[in-house]
């Protein structure tokens, strides 16, 4: 079990190097890094190229720890009760037919081994991370209402990703592999924009990307575009047939690049580039 990239996805040295130590370790891969940067696609890759199927868990600000372990249905339970007929009663007897079971408990049971990816976890309230060390620890959880042990058939390749906006508590960390992934360097991303799309052109690429780099270099800006936007900005230049000269200005001054709404999702980032244009063309 090694992961050595994909011909979709592109992995930096380090980045390979962090799966694969997670991996030989057996502990969870904790991905942190900026929105946008290929967590979530990692976890998807990963699972591709070493064979397993990948169970995904996202993590929303109500998520709590136990719905992935299980949940008891108790409202169908009482439902069932009061429409049971005679074959229906022995249904809702037995409390196993109301047990729901979550991710972490698929993962568990599973027949063959399998991929864990517990998606943004810093979305969740603090307690979440400290609610799962037990059980990503040992793999294995308890079930009060039918008092039975569920313990992993095989350990899981867990990974956990996080935009970083909670810090994460300090047991859990012990006990996690950490990557965090860099904002790729312009050569990296070329080869990212390479997988996505082979075809564009050398120097339509050159440009976008140095506007890009532009656009991202700004000072103060509230919200830096990251890969996915980049890619998005670049399907829409090659979808409208926008000509080179409207990215590339003569007097290699910084210019508002055209449908700039992909890389940039707030009025006062716009407002700010504009400004800055702006000065460029009447100090210069
Ligand atoms: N290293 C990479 N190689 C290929 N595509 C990438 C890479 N990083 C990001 N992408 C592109 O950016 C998109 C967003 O990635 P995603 O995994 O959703 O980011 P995150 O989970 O970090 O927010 C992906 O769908 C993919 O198209
Ligand atoms: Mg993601």
């Amino acid at each position: 079990m090694k992961f050595n990239g994909s011909d979709s996805y592109v992995a930096t040295q380090d980045l390979m190097l962090a799966v694969n130590a997670a991996i030989t370790l057996k502990r969870p891969l904790l991905v942190k890094g900026e929105p946008g940067t290929g967590k979530t696609m990692l976890a998807e890759e990963v699972a591709r190229a070493i064979g397993m199927p990948l169970l995904q868990w996202h993590i929303k600000s109500t998520t709590k720890a136990q719905q992935g372990l299980y949940e008891y249905d108790a409202v169908s339970r009482l439902r069932d009760s009061q429409l049971a007929d005679v074959s229906g009663s022995e249904k809702v007897k037995d409390i196993r037919n109301y047990i729901v079971r979550g991710t972490l408990w698929q993962a568990f049971t599973a027949e063959q081994p399998v991929a864990l990816l517990i998606d943004e976890i810093d979305k969740a309230d603090i307690e979440f991370p400290n609610d799962l060390l037990r059980e990503l620890d040992r793999m294995e959880f308890y079930v009060y209402e039918t008092r039975e042990l569920i313990k992993a058939r095989h350990r899981p390749v867990v990974f956990i990703t996080s935009n970083n906006e909670k810090e994460l508590p300090d047991a859990f960390l012990r006990r996690c592999f950490f990557h965090y992934i860099k904002f790729p360097d312009a050569d990296t991303m070329k080869r990212i924009v390479d997988v996505h799309f082979p075809s564009l052109k050398k120097e339509l690429l050159g440009a976008a990307l140095k506007t890009f780099y532009d656009v991202r270099n700004l000072p103060g800006l509230k919200k830096k575009p990251s890969t996915s936007e980049l890619l998005d900005w670049l399907k829409l230049l090659v979808a409208e047939d926008i000509p080179l000269e409207a990215l590339h200005s003569k007097d290699e001054k910084v210019s508002v690049p055209p449908l700039v709404g992909a890389l940039l999702k707030n009025e006062q980032d716009v407002t700010l580039f504009e400004k800055l244009v702006f000065m460029q063309r009447h100090n210069r």
